[in-house]
C-alpha cells in the first residue's frame, strides 16, 4: 500500500515526539518535488531538526534543498515578538491613552501564556495554506507532537470567534460614544479632545481592517484544513505501546475535528532474516504490536517503514524511505 496522498494540497505529518515525522515529511516533501510538484515543506516544531535531515541551516524564509523543493522553519519566540507587538499597538488604539501602560502590561503577560506562541505559529501557518499555496503545488508540515498540533488546528475557530468578539465589542462601544457624544453636544469641549477622538477613530479603522483580514485568514484556512480534497493528515508512529495509544488519541481528536486523517506511517520496522535471541524477543513484541495496529485503525491505510542501520539524513536515505511511502511511485 502506498501513502494516499495524490492530489491533496497541504499534507501534514504527525506523531509523537521521535517516533519519525521530521523524516518522513522529509521524504513525502522530496518524493513530491521529484515527481515535479513544486513543494514547500515546513517544521512547525520549536525541536527542529528538518534542515539537520537536509544538512543544510534553515530559517523563517525558503531555502532551495533540491529542485522544485523549498524548506522553512519557523521560530516560535520571533513569531510571537512580532505578533504581540502588533497586538500591543493594535489593543493601544482601541483604548483611552490612560489605559496603555495597563493594555501593555496585559499583552506582557500574555506572552508569557502558553496561548501566544501557537497563536503566533498559527497565523503564519495560515498565511503560507492560504496565501503561499499559490507558489507551490504542496505543503508538507512537519509538526509538534500531535497535542499541540491538534489544539493549533483547532484554534482558527477560536481566533475567528475571538476576533468576531472583539469587532462588535468595539461597534458597540462606537455607537455608545455617538450617543454620548449627541447627548453632550451642548457641553463646550476643549479641541485637542475632539482631535484625538478622530485619530483614535481613524485608528480604529486601520485595526478593523487588521482585524478583519486575520479573521478572514483564520476562516479561509479552517476551510482549507477541513476540505479532504484538499488537506492530508499522516500519523507516524512506532509499533510500541505508548506510540499506539497517543495515535489512537491522535485519531479521535482529528476526527472530532472533522481533519481528514488519509493513513499511518508505521516506522522502525524490524528488518526480516535471523536477528539473534535479544532482538528476536523485540519481534516477537513487535508483531504483536503491528497486529494490534491492524485491528485498531483497520479503516486507516498504512504503510510500514523498516528500521535503517543509521539515521536518515541527505537526499539519497530520503529516497529510500520514500521508496516505502510510495512503493508504486505514485
Ligand atoms: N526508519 C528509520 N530507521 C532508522 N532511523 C530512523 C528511522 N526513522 C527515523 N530515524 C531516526 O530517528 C531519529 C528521530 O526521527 P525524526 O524524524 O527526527 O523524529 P520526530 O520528527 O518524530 O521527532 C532521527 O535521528 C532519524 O534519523
Ligand atoms: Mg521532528
Amino acid at each position: 500500500m502506498a501513502l494516499d496522498i495524490a492530489g491533496r494540497r497541504i499534507v501534514f505529518v504527525g506523531g509523537k515526539g521521535g517516533v519519525g515525522k521530521t523524516t518522513t515529511a522529509a521524504a513525502v516533501a522530496l518524493h513530491l518535488a521529484e515527481s515535479g510538484k513544486r513543494c514547500l515543506v515546513v517544521s512547525t516544531d520549536p525541536a527542529h531538526s528538518l534542515g539537520d535531515v537536509f544538512q543544510v541551516q534553515l530559517g523563517a524564509e525558503p531555502r532551495r534543498l533540491a529542485p522544485n523543493l523549498q524548506g522553512l522553519e519557523l521560530d516560535p519566540d520571533a513569531r510571537v515578538e512580532e505578533y504581540l507587538a502588533n497586538v500591543k499597538a493594535s489593543m493601544r488604539s482601541l483604548v483611552h491613552p490612560d489605559m496603555y501602560h495597563e493594555v501593555d502590561r496585559q499583552v506582557e503577560l500574555a506572552c508569557t501564556s502558553p496561548g501566544a506562541e501557537e497563536a503566533a505559529m498559527l497565523e503564519r501557518m495560515s498565511e503560507l495554506m492560504v496565501a503561499e499555496g499559490a507558489d507551490y503545488d504542496v505543503i508538507v508540515f512537519d509538526t509538534a507532537p500531535t497535542g499541540q498540533t491538534i489544539r493549533l488546528l483547532s484554534l482558527p475557530e477560536i481566533m475567528a470567534a475571538w476576533t468576531d468578539g472583539l469587532i462588535r465589542h468595539r461597534e458597540k462601544s462606537d455607537e455608545m460614544s455617538d450617543v454620548i457624544g449627541r447627548l453632550s453636544k451642548t457641553t463646550a469641549r476643549p479641541k485637542g479632545d475632539d482631535l484625538s477622538h478622530f485619530e483614535s477613530d481613524d485608528r480604529f479603522s486601520h485595526i478593523r481592517a487588521t482585524l478583519l483580514r486575520r479573521q478572514r485568514l483564520f476562516h479561509q484556512a479552517r476551510h482549507l484544513l477541513l476540505d479532504e480534497a484538499v488537506t492530508a493528515f499522516v500519523l507516524v508512529l512506532i509499533p510500541e505501546r505508548l506510540p499506539i495509544l497517543e495515535t489512537e488519541r491522535a485519531v479521535e481528536a482529528l476526527h472530532r475535528f472533522h481533519i481528514p486523517v488519509v493513513g499511518l506511517v508505521v516506522n522502525r520496522i524490524l528488518p526480516a532474516g535471523p536477528l539473534g535471541p535479544f532482538l528476536e524477543e523485540r519481534r516477537a513484541q513487535e508483531s504483536a504490536y503491528l497486529l494490534q495496529i491492524d485491528g485498531l485503525f483497520r479503516r486507516l491505510s498504512q504503510v510500514r517503514v523498516p528500521l535503517f542501520a543509521k539515521d536518515v539524513g541527505g537526499l539519497d536515505a530520503l529516497r529510500e524511505v520514500g521508496r516505502h511511502l510510495f512503493p508504486s511511485g505514485n
